[in-house]
């Protein structure tokens, strides 16, 4: 079985980042022979993470919320960074968010529950406004989304006229209705370039990580005009991180997200998105392994990858950890807190999408390379645009 060496003091993660533990017996469920017997076969599933003792906290929620599926016409779509008891339990679909984008738009089932945050949960609405779309928290919002408004963006567009605008899935809808294509981890160097050719420019403005710009321009001959959002989760990783951790655990393997500052990607041995680290885990099985990004993701690559050892970094995602299982079984038992996008928004944020879904799908997310010399990118932010 995999071993995860964690960095994370316990006393250092936030208080119910998983969760109250008598969050099933506040809500009147138990943990029955039944309930027992229903779910064994998910407790092998999380077992390196979940200890025993903790089992019976989680156990009646997963029966009760994997209950309740059925008769709602309900999918929950997980994303990489939930706590592994989601992630496994009760995720339906489990991906990074473009994989979570395109089951969106397939699924044929009538409610989808999003473990995950805000801009993923609208995302699922602009791609299906018939399909009630509820998220367990509302507050589950991104550093990056909060970081830029449909009004930058237009002052943005105004400034550089004729350049097409490549926006981040991690925005809200409005931000998207400003845009011409969308773009993840999984696929912004193809869909920088695309948007360049389509365009007939040499530029684009691509919007709003400062650090996934950087890391994309340093891989295309595309100049790039960024915004200076960041990912309050990946820019706490450091080059000095990397070294610290390779002298501490020599041999080590350091994966990263392009999240990161250009400094970890030059320092790291492979970057890509969420989706893209856990194929290289499996692909390779290294023997150790450092993923820099949030430290869920450790966890629930380790199911699968029991000749792999993790180290696994603190650095939690505040927002996803908003999402628990009695924050799931709440939304679903009683339909709440659907999420909604004005028509006009959302019909323009949905060419975004569409033009973003419609390009030739690679077999596999693409990597960034790792080791390279910065690029030079024009960084805006709001005292820039006056
Ligand atoms: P992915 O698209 O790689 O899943 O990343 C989403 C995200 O929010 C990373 O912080
Ligand atoms: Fe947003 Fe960063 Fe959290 Fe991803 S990890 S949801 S980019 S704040």
């Amino acid at each position: 079985m995999a071993r995860i060496i964690d960095l994370c003091e316990p006393r250092a993660k936030p208080a119910g980042a998983w969760g109250p533990l008598n969050a099933a017996a506040q809500r009147g469920l138990a943990f029955t022979q039944a309930v027992k017997e229903e779910t064994d076969h998910l407790y092998e599933l999380v077992e390196h993470v979940v200890p025993p003792v903790e089992w019976p906290a989680y156990a009646p929620l997963i029966a009760a919320i994997n209950k309740m599926k059925r008769p709602k016409n309900a999918v929950i779509l997980a994303h990489n960074y939930m706590t592994s008891e989601i992630f496994f339990c009760v995720g339906d679909f489990r991906g990074d968010s473009l994989a979570l984008a395109r089951e969106a738009a397939r699924t044929r089932a009538k409610v989808i529950v999003q473990a995950g945050v805000h801009f993923m949960a609208e995302t699922s609405k602009i791609l299906c406004p018939d399909k009630t779309v509820l998220i367990p928290d509302m507050r589950a919002g991104c550093s990056l989304a909060a970081s830029i408004t449909g009004a930058d963006v237009r002052l943005i567009k105004q400034r550089y006229p004729g350049l097409p605008v490549v926006t981040y899935v991690n925005t809200s809808a409005e931000v998207k209705a400003e845009s011409d294509i969308t773009c993840t981890s999984s696929n912004a160097v193809q869909v920088v370039e695309w948007a360049a050719q389509e365009w007939g420019v040499d530029r684009v403005i691509m919007l709003p990580d400062e650090y996934l710009a950087k890391n994309v321009a340093a891989m295309t001959d595309i100049g790039i005009i960024a915004w200076a959002g960041r990912c309050e989760v990946h820019e706490r990783f450091s080059a000095a991180d990397i070294a610290e951790m390779r002298a501490a655990h020599p041999g080590v393997v350091v994966l990263a997200h392009p999240e990161c500052p250009p400094e970890v990607l030059a320092a790291a041995d492979y970057a890509g998105s969420t989706a893209a680290l856990a194929n290289y885990v499996g692909k390779h099985e290294p023997k150790k392994v450092v993923l820099l990004t949030e430290c869920s993701m450790s966890d629930n690559v380790a199911q699968s990858s029991p000749r792999t050892d993790f180290v696994r970094p603190c650095n939690l995602c505040p927002h996803m950890k908003r999402i628990t299982l009695a924050g799931i079984y709440d939304a679903l038992k009683d339909m709440q807190h659907e999420v909604l996008v004005p028509e006009d928004i959302r019909l323009r944020a949905k060419k975004a999408i569409d033009a973003m879904l419609a390009l030739p799908r690679t077999a596999a997310p693409l990597d960034f390379a790792v080791g390279l010399p910065p690029a030079d990118v024009t960084v805006l932010d709001a005292a820039a645009l006056g």
